[in-house]
This record gives structure tokens, sequence and C-alpha cells, in this order.
């Protein structure tokens, strides 16, 4: 596997030097930052209620929680598919909330996502399938087929580059998802319980991944169920939600 480039695009969100008023130390280090971060549907409890961390740029971390403890809602308020009900979101130095609607699109090319059932279309091969953001970017024909046979190649798979997703096993199309999620170099990658449906083996390859991505200056951010994968990357940070709560925040020791 060729690992993944060490050049990636300054597009989309980056570290930025800023003032903290918080803590009143410049604020140098942070590539996502909650502070004070509640959303409601609307009804009953809030869904996440007063959230507020950080994660420095390259960080790995993992996210646990009871299923409706919020994992899933705090991913979506930085792909932006949900807003903030009240509190401040800065991702690379951009704060959501004030972010306009043109530069929407360029935010969202610097974060990467992977999904539990990977959403690969299943009439396009895997090469369009990893196509696609580029295509929606408007990547020229040249520069996408360049760019999907490399974030191909990361995930072990140039192989199958002209295969339907069909033909391939469960733990390999999630390595299709994750491709497709990297192909625009994204500084960000978020994954949903991107192991949920994978025996023990396929997921551990999959983490290996995440982790390969994480060496090379990505910041990483996984919601699972299974606190041995937060064990077995250690060092690392656990983030753990109960109740729309932040309940635990510590870096695991190595
Ligand atoms: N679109 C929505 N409309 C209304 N309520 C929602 C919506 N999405 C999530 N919720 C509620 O918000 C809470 C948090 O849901 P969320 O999906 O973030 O949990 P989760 O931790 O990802 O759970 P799981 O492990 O089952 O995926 C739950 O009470 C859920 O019912
Ligand atoms: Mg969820």
């Amino acid at each position: 596997m060729a690992g993944v480039g060490a050049s990636r695009a300054p597009a989309g969100p980056a570290p930025r030097r800023r003032a903290d008023p918080r803590d009143g130390k410049a604020d140098t280090e942070s590539m996502i930052r909650f502070s004070q971060v509640s959303k409601s549907y609307g009804g009953g409890r809030d869904a996440l209620s007063h959230v507020t961390f950080h994660l420095e740029p390259g960080e790995m971390a993992f996210l646990t929680g009871h299923s409706g403890a919020g994992k899933s809602t705090l991913l979506k308020l930085i792909l932006l598919m949900e807003r903030a009900t009240r509190g401040q979101l800065v991702i690379g130095g951009i704060n959501l909330g004030k972010l306009s609607r043109r530069r929407i699109a360029s935010y969202r090319r610097g974060v990467g996502v992977v999904f539990q059932d990977n959403r690969l279309l299943a009439d396009r091969t895997v090469a369009d399938n990893v196509a696609l953001p580029l295509v929606v970017s408007g990547v020229t024909h040249r520069d996408i087929g360049r760019r999907v046979r490399a974030a191909l190649d990361k995930v072990g798979l140039l192989w199958a580059e002209r295969r339907l997703p069909a033909a391939l096993s469960g733990g390999e199309q999630q390595r299709i998802g994750i491709a497709r999620a990297v192909v625009n170099k994204p500084n960000v990658l978020l994954a949903d319980e991107p192991t949920g449906n994978l025996d023990d083996a396929m997921a551990a390859q999959i983490m290996d991944l995440f982790h390969d991505f994480h060496r090379h200056g990505v910041t990483v951010l996984v919601a699972t169920h299974d606190l041995r994968q937060v064990a077995r990357y250690a060092p690392c940070r656990h983030l753990a939600l109960d109740s729309g709560r932040l309940v635990a925040n510590r870096l695991t020791p190595a």
C-alpha cells in the first residue's frame, strides 16, 4: 500500500492562528473546536447539550456512546448536514456559524466522510464511485483519473477499479468508501461506525487505514460502539457521549 500522500492541498479547513477568548491563549492548534455546542431537533431533550472539546491537527479520536447518545449528530454538525442550535463550531479556523453560502462547497471538500453503509452507487464502477467528489468539484478528466488511481492505491484496491461494487467483499466496499472520502485530500476525515457491518479481521483492516491517514497528518474522528478499537490505537483521544453530554475527554495512554 502506498500510504497517504504527504503533499495534501491546503484547500478546505486549515488551522489558523487566532485568539481564544475562553482560555486566553493563542489558539494555533485546533482543527476541530466545539464550544458549548447544543443541538435540538425539536421535541424532547437536546440531541447534544453544551458539548466542548477540541482536536489538534493530525489527532486521532474515537467518539463512543450508547445508541442515541448523539454521535452521528456531532459528525453531521461538522459536515454541515445539520446546524447547531447553540454554541460555536470552528473547523480549521472556519467558524461554521458564519460560513457564507458560496464557501460551503469548498469547506466540504476539506472534510472526508465514511458511513457504515458506504452508500456506493451499484451501477457504477469502483473508479466512477471514487471519482464522484472530483466530478462534483469540476476537476478535469485527466486529473480525475490520476487522483482516483492514487486514492485506490492508498486503500490497496487499484486492481478493482473496473469492477462493480457488488463484486467486492463488505470490507473491500468499505475501503472504496474510504478512497472516495480521501480523493479530495481532506484535512479532516470523519467516520460514522465504519466497521459496524464487518467481522473483527475486516474491521481491524479498516481501522488500520484510518490510523495510517492519521499518521500522515489527517485529523481523524471515528464514531464507534467498539471500545476495543480505542485501546488498540492508543495513544489517541477518547470522547464519550451520554444522552447528548460529553462525559469523557481523555488521552488513552500507549
Ligand atoms: N433528524 C432527526 N430528527 C429528530 N431527532 C433526531 C434526528 N436525528 C437524530 N435524532 C435524535 O437525536 C438523538 C441522537 O441521535 P444520533 O443519531 O446522533 O445518535 P447516535 O449516537 O449516532 O446513535 P446510534 O449509535 O444509534 O447511531 C437521538 O435521540 C435521536 O432520536
Ligand atoms: Mg449514529
